[in-house]
């Protein structure tokens, strides 16, 4: 894997492009949804709410989780770049790890507001919405601080 080294400049700003993709949908889609909740269904609103969660979940948010994992484990394929002795990148994954379950809930939320099955109310997704948020400030403070 050392030719990978070569390559580190380019794979890491591939992995923080993928990643900037993936946090601006993760932030965006629980935001539909607060919307959505309140909109009657079968209404134009929410038939119009429904195409923009389809979209920004299939076009944007899960090429943009499947690019991210992928240019970060090839980051993490570099000999010697990760010292796993260190916390911080096994803090940085959990946080990580959080973010693909929370990735996995709002897709099976979607596709409740497209089957017109939704019964949660629009403060419930306000607070889903602070999830991403939190996962997103662990995550940079770990890899850019390296605090521990
Ligand atoms: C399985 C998923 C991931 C793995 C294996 C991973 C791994 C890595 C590694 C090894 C580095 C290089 C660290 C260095 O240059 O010292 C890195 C950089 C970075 N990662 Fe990740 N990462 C993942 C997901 C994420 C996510 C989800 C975010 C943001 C929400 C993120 C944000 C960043 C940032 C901002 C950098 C650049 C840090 C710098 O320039 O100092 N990573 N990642």
């Amino acid at each position: 894997m050392s030719w990978l080294a070569s390559w580190y400049p380019w794979i890491k700003a591939l992995h923080i492009i993928s990643v900037m993709a993936w946090m601006a949908g993760m932030l965006y889609l629980p935001r539909l949804f607060v919307y959505h909740a309140d909109a009657e269904p079968g209404s134009v609103q929410s038939e119009t709410f429904k195409t923009m969660e389809r979209r920004l979940l299939r076009a944007i948010i899960n090429p943009a989780m499947i690019a991210s994992i992928l240019f970060g484990g090839l980051l993490a394929g570099i000999p010697g770049l990760v010292d796993w002795s260190q916390a911080w990148i096994w803090v940085k994954l959990a946080a990580v790890l959080g973010l693909v379950v929370a990735h996995h809930f709002f897709a099976r939320w979607r596709k409740e507001f497209a089957e017109d099955r939704n019964r949660r109310p629009a403060g419930f997704y306000r607070k889903v919405n602070e999830v991403p948020t939190l996962a997103l400030i662990v995550v940079v403070i770990m890899v850019v601080v390296k605090p521990f």
